[in-house]
């Protein structure tokens, strides 16, 4: 599959699991991925009216979150699929509005001049983009200097027993709880797939720092299944 036909597909799948994305990932991960949004943020550690840029922002989870950490931020999240824009619009909670902003976009060329951010998220989408290494590049370029980026993903666990138990709940049961829950069994195939060709948590922070982040590294939580990287920019 080319670049493109890639793009095209991934938008398309979450096109399809917009409906019922934010119940599916509350039930698989028993709602721990509202935690591990709190531990992302306070990571991020934004200071007091910063802007901040919440890349692949789905329905508008981290935007949220950032939100509630901080009413005084601004944040702008970015996302290609339309479907999972709309519902980030209907979510957003009256006292949210005015200080969250969603925008139509790719991540790979993002229509904000350079320095725009005092910092960015990320959350369970690094592994969806065509390119790893020009997403990493292109968010140091909307970054100011000193701002910092935070990615919160799934990875994977550095122990084998542990690896094992995971494998068998991402790659066997979560195709079958996203058929029935999400409606669609094809994209829970193809999402925990996604994580096969991503680089483990160490080689992501050396793709950080190759990319230009300095001060580069990782939280690994739940026995490094899911793992915080985090860069600034110098
Ligand atoms: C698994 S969802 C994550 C949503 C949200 N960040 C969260 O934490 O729940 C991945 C999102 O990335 C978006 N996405 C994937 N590739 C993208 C790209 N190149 N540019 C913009 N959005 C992209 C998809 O449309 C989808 O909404």
């Amino acid at each position: 599959m080319n670049s493109t036909a890639k793009g095209a597909f991934v938008r398309e799948m979450f096109a399809r699991i917009a409906p019922r994305y934010d119940l599916t990932n509350r039930m698989m991960t028993g709602g721990l991925d509202e935690r591990w949004r709190r531990r992302a943020i306070k990571l991020l550690a934004p200071p007091p009216h910063a802007r901040i840029l919440d890349l692949c922002c789905g329905t508008g989870d981290l935007v949220f979150g950032l939100l509630r950490s901080d009413p005084t931020l601004e944040v702008t999240g970015i996302d290609f699929c339309r479907p999972m824009l709309d519902r980030a619009e209907a979510r957003a909670p009256k006292a949210a509005r005015g200080n969250a902003q969603f925008l139509e976009g790719d991540v790979m060329a993002m229509p904000f001049p350079d320095e725009a951010f005092d910092g960015a998220t990320m959350g369970f989408s690094l592994r969806n983009v065509v390119d790893v290494d020009a997403t990493l590049r292109e968010i140091l370029r909307v970054l100011r200097p000193g701002a910092r980026f935070v990615n919160l993903d799934v990875s994977k666990a550095p122990n084998k027993r542990f690896k094992q138990f995971f494998d068998l709940y991402f790659y066997r049961v979560v195709p079958v709880l996203g058929g029935i829950v999400g409606g669609s069994r094809e994209a829970y195939r193809y999402l925990p797939n996604s994580l096969i060709h991503h680089p483990n948590a160490p080689e992501l922070r050396e793709r950080f720092t190759r990319a230009g982040f300095v001060d580069a590294g990782y939280l690994p939580l739940v026995g490094g299944t899911i793992a915080i990287h985090y860069g600034r920019r110098p």
